[in-house]
């Protein structure tokens, strides 16, 4: 949401439609560097087999030693052979993760001091690492030299078994990856390796990069100066880009480098038929109305790229947190024989490009998608466990007026018996947006309401934005000032801006004293009436500037440390999330609870803070179907606690269009229904039959799925997994699934969702990835289906089209309540599905307290459950003990049980059997069983009543 007033933005969506503000976002050829790195990677193409990279390793400065290669490249930079000396650093991790850093040798060359910014540093952003990797960074001493061919090239051996390679070329310089010995990824095979090294201003402009004819001047016009829309960005460094071209041999798609309104399967973007004509650009912005199926930026980005072909998933991680753009070709060439299977003649060629910063790039070799995830979840860390409720359906609208207001939506929801956890307070809930505080008219007793909240589990959500208004009677904005934790201008002077407050400053959160202020304000006794069941939303991060360019902040303001803005602008909004997260675990000295911290601005490794957002969307059913792509590929760039806007931001979605974003909703991994201030109230139980109750039994099946969302939750936080996944990831030889992004996988659990996402559709054609048998959730009726095809599901308005894929076991609660709170502590429902052949079935369960960090003494429940003919086990799923002492949670849930079990598909062999015998601990007791024969095509399935298992024990259930 941007710079229109509020009044001035229409409810009516066509005027949404137009309302598209294209223009206001720059376009690659309106973007200084990337315009050039695009002209130098044209001169390349069109130059062919004469195109040579000027950029060589000097032989002699090349050395190998304890899992690094080390070496200057020489850029040469003129026809005098003039020449720019770049460090370069290649380092090969124990998990087998390769990092190719150059840097720019600093000169002492007073040319080159900076023109009018002394403040501004003066070598290349190199703290990017600081803020996003975490581990995983320790050297495989192992890693050794295979093949050094004199002057030319280095080979490095490294990963498990010695499976990877590296092959450094020096003339010109250029790296191939290796697996088994056939190239995966390449650097620089096309030359477009480039970075701009630092020149003094008046500088002629180089003469021979590569073979090329001399940059034309026209490109020197945006070196030193460049404006757009209205503003001027003062480069007191000069052109200072970094572009690379790395290429996927053999690979036909690509997925990744979030956020984007288009297919999971990333498109072309250099023209053609149904290709984009522009980048894919990383530079948050609040891109608000935004338009579907483009490469336009977004609010975040995470530049982490994965490619994938039958049997294969390599990936990279461009840590650079500027400006970036990225261009993509495919060409059919089968230019990799020793790559086999489908998709494999195509090779995916990426160009990099990015304003400033260190060349540094992380190369994941797979060779599943798995792995990728889980050596990327490494080093920029995983998922944090969320609260438990934050799981659960949030309700939210821009505003719930005030506190009388917030009780009403509470009863309401109670009196209808819909399930809810969290109701979330917007901006107006201040006085005039200066947070922290309460518009006191309206929100008399904010503590009276958050006590009568927590009478029912539930939390209440603030939002609490990184503008600190500038006015004279707020004590914030006077301590932001006094103590300098403001973002700066250039000059050095206190930046002020235009947000939500009219003039405003914005706390510069990379500066660790900010951080640790900005941890006081959230103190219980510093932020009157709010209380444990009080959590935040940071909006607005990117950040959000109204009068700033492209409306941001200008790139040459200065954060601590003396970083100019384009060094770092990508990181802007994680590290004001990280200060709000960090801020919620210190409220109180001795409380230790999970933070809940929405964020809509985010970089690689903002899945340790929080939740994210896909921002201002529109009620209308093309956004709908846009939610899930965007959401699969948050989920496979290592942030999947994420979600869409419910509804539809702006703009007010019919009963039908919001029944079914309901029900789609139910699947996002942060399920959240949100309005625009201008759009009619929609709480559900507004919407009148028979949309309440088909809404309602959407959240309830949501509700009755959370232990299964929670076990999801904890695959993403050991491993990286995503919560929703594609059929890529789950079917990664299934070719014909690559590029389909409209249906999904919940966790481990088997469920394969495709909600429906079209006008007036009342059916859906669901991709089959397998052999498989797959029964429908519902009706437990075998479903006819043919891998590789499409099968034909009827959806008619009260119907989510949900499949249970044979093989699995899931755990759910089903006694619908009012939050997830309320089911705490209820007993658990085991599904089962037999598969098509055989009788092995395996799924699992993980719960622990929900709020409180005891988990990481083992304080939680972890069962594997594997059916094995006639016997369904559970145990301990990690191997290790229960904890010596069980805390207060872990006592309460010995009375938690397993207490019913449904096998569908239940053999024939069953028939006739009325108890199965249930062991554990040396006891021994029978239960009640019920066997339903097939019928049509429905399957057989088996109840288990009453079994009265312990869900934190070891036991066994025996059918004969
Ligand atoms: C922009 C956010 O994207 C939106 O969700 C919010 O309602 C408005 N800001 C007002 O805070």
């Amino acid at each position: 949401m941007g710079l229109e007033p509020v009044s001035a933005i229409g409810t009516d969506t066509t005027d949404i439609a137009m309302a598209v503000k294209e223009n206001d976002f720059k376009k690659c050829d309106q973007s200084g560097f990337c315009k050039r790195n695009r002209a130098y990677a044209d001169r390349a193409a069109a130059n062919g087999a004469l195109w040579t990279s000027p950029y060589n390793i000097l032989p002699e400065s090349a050395a190998f030693e304890n899992g690094q290669f080390r070496a200057i490249i020489l850029k040469t930079t003129n026809n005098k052979g003039d020449s720019v000396r770049l460090p370069i650093t290649v380092s090969f991790t124990e998990a087998g993760v390769a990092r190719v850093t150059i840097d720019e040798e600093r000169r002492q060359n007073k040319d080159i001091e900076l023109r009018h910014n002394s403040a501004a540093r003066k070598e290349r952003y190199n703290e990017a690492e600081q803020l996003v990797i975490v581990g995983g960074l320790t050297l495989d001493k192992t890693a050794k030299v295979v093949s050094e061919e004199g002057d030319t090239s280095t080979t490095v051996q490294y990963g498990l078994d010695g499976q990877f390679e590296a092959s450094i070329h020096f003339s010109p310089f250029k790296v191939d990856f290796k697996r088994d010995g056939a190239t995966e990824i390449t650097f620089n095979n096309r030359g477009l390796f480039n970075m701009e090294h630092w020149r003094p201003q008046g500088a002629a402009a180089e003469t021979k990069e590569g073979e090329a004819a001399p940059a034309p001047t026209a490109e020197e016009d945006t070196w030193w100066e460049e404006s757009f829309g209205g503003n001027t960005d003062s480069k007191p460094r000069g052109p200072e880009s970094v572009g690379l071209d790395i290429s996927f041999v053999g690979y036909e798609h690509v997925y990744g480098i979030p956020l984007h309104a288009g297919p999971l399967s990333l498109k072309e973007t250099r023209g053609g038929d149904g290709n984009y004509a522009e980048p894919y650009r990383m530079y948050n912005l609040d891109v608000f109305e935004y338009i579907l199926d483009s490469p336009m930026t977004l609010y975040g980005s995470i530049p982490f790229m994965q490619a994938h072909r039958q049997d294969s998933t390599v990936g990279v991680f461009w840590l650079n947190a500027a400006e970036t753009w990225v261009d993509i070709t495919k060409e059919k060439i089968r230019s990799n024989p020793l790559a086999l299977g489908a998709g494999a003649e195509t090779d995916t060629k990426t160009h990099w490009i990015s304003e400033s910063g260190l060349l540094d790039v992380f190369v994941f070799l797979g060779p599943t998608t798995q792995d990728v995830l889980k050596k990327y979840g490494e080093l920029t860390g995983y998922t944090a466990m969320p609260q438990e409720s934050a799981i659960g359906y949030h309700q939210c609208r821009w505003n719930y007026v005030s506190d009388d207001d917030v009780k009403d939506v509470d009863r309401k929801m109670d009196k209808f018996n819909i399930p809810y956890d969290v109701i979330w307070l917007d901006i107006e809930y201040t006085d005039g947006k200066k947070y922290f505080t309460w518009d006191a008219d309206k929100f008399i007793d904010p503590a009276g309401m958050g006590k009568r909240l927590d009478e029912h589990g539930r939390k209440l959500v603030v939002i609490i934005d990184p503008h600190i208004k500038n006015s004279d009677d707020y004590a914030v904005v006077s301590q932001l000032k006094s103590k300098e934790f403001g973002v700066k201008k250039k000059d050095g002077g206190l930046f002020d801006g235009w947000c939500w407050p009219g003039s405003s400053h914005w706390i510069d959160a990379f500066n660790p004293k900010a951080v640790e202020w900005w941890k006081t304000l959230f103190k219980y006794d510093a932020f009157k009436g709010t209380a444990e069941n009080t959590f935040i939303w940071n909006d607005m991060n990117e950040p959000s500037v109204f009068n700033g360019p492209e409306t941001t902040m200008p790139k040459d303001n200065l954060h601590h440390g003396g970083w100019e803005h384009r060094d770092v602008h990508n990181l802007n909004g994680m590290t004001f999330h990280n200060a709000t997260h960090m801020a919620l675990m210190s409220r109180k000295s001795g409380e230790l609870r999970r933070p809940f911290v929405l964020t809509r601005s985010f970089f690689a490794g903002s899945q340790r803070l929080g939740a994210m957002w896909t921002g201002d969307n529109q009620a209308s059913w093309d956004h709908l179907a846009a939610s899930v792509p965007m959401l699969l590929s948050q989920g496979i760039a290592g942030f999947p606690f994420s979600g869409a806007d419910v509804g539809g931001f702006f703009g007010d979605p019919d009963k039908e269009l919001q029944t079914r974003w309901f029900q789609a909703g139910v699947f996002y991994p942060f399920f959240r229904g949100h309005a625009h201030i201008d759009s009619r109230r929609r709480e559900p139980y507004l919407a009148g039959e028979p949309y309440t109750a088909i809404i309602t039994a959407a959240l309830r099946l949501r509700y009755s799925l959370l232990p299964a969302y929670y076990t999801a939750f904890h695959r993403a936080h050991v491993a990286g997994e995503p919560i929703i996944k594609p059929m890529y990831y789950t079917h990664p030889n299934a070719e014909g699934g690559f590029a389909i992004d409209d249906q999904f996988f919940v966790g481990n659990t088997g469920l394969l969702a495709k909600p429906v996402q079209a006008e007036g559709h009342t059916s859906v054609g669901m991709f089959i990835p397998d052999h498989e048998v797959y029964y429908d959730y519902f009706d437990y009726s075998i479903v006819p289906t043919q891998p590789g095809k499409r099968t034909h599901m009827p959806a008619p308005l009260e119907t989510i089209p949900l499949l249970m894929r044979g093989g699995h076991i899931f755990p759910r609660r089903d006694q619908p309540r009012r939050s997830s709170q309320l089911m705490k502590y209820d007993d658990y429902t085991l599904v089962v599905t037999m598969p098509r052949t055989g009788s092995h079935a395996e799924g699992s369960l993980y719960v622990d307290d929900g709020d409180s960090y005891d988990y990481e003494q083992g304080q939680y429940i972890h069962q594997l459950f594997v059916l094995d003919g006639d016997t369904i086990s559970s145990t301990r799923a990690d191997g290790s003990s229960p904890p010596k002492k069980a805390g207060a949670w872990l006592k309460a849930m010995a009375d938690v049980y397993v207490d019913k079990i449904v096998v569908v598909g239940a053999p024939s062999t069953w028939a006739g059997r009325i108890s199965v015998t249930a062991t554990s601990g040396g006891e021994t007791w029978t239960a009640p069983l019920d066997y339903t024969p097939a019928i049509g095509g429905r399957a057989a399935f088996a109840v288990v009543r009453h079994l009265r298992a312990r869900a934190g024990a070891d036991w066994q259930v025996s059918i004969v």
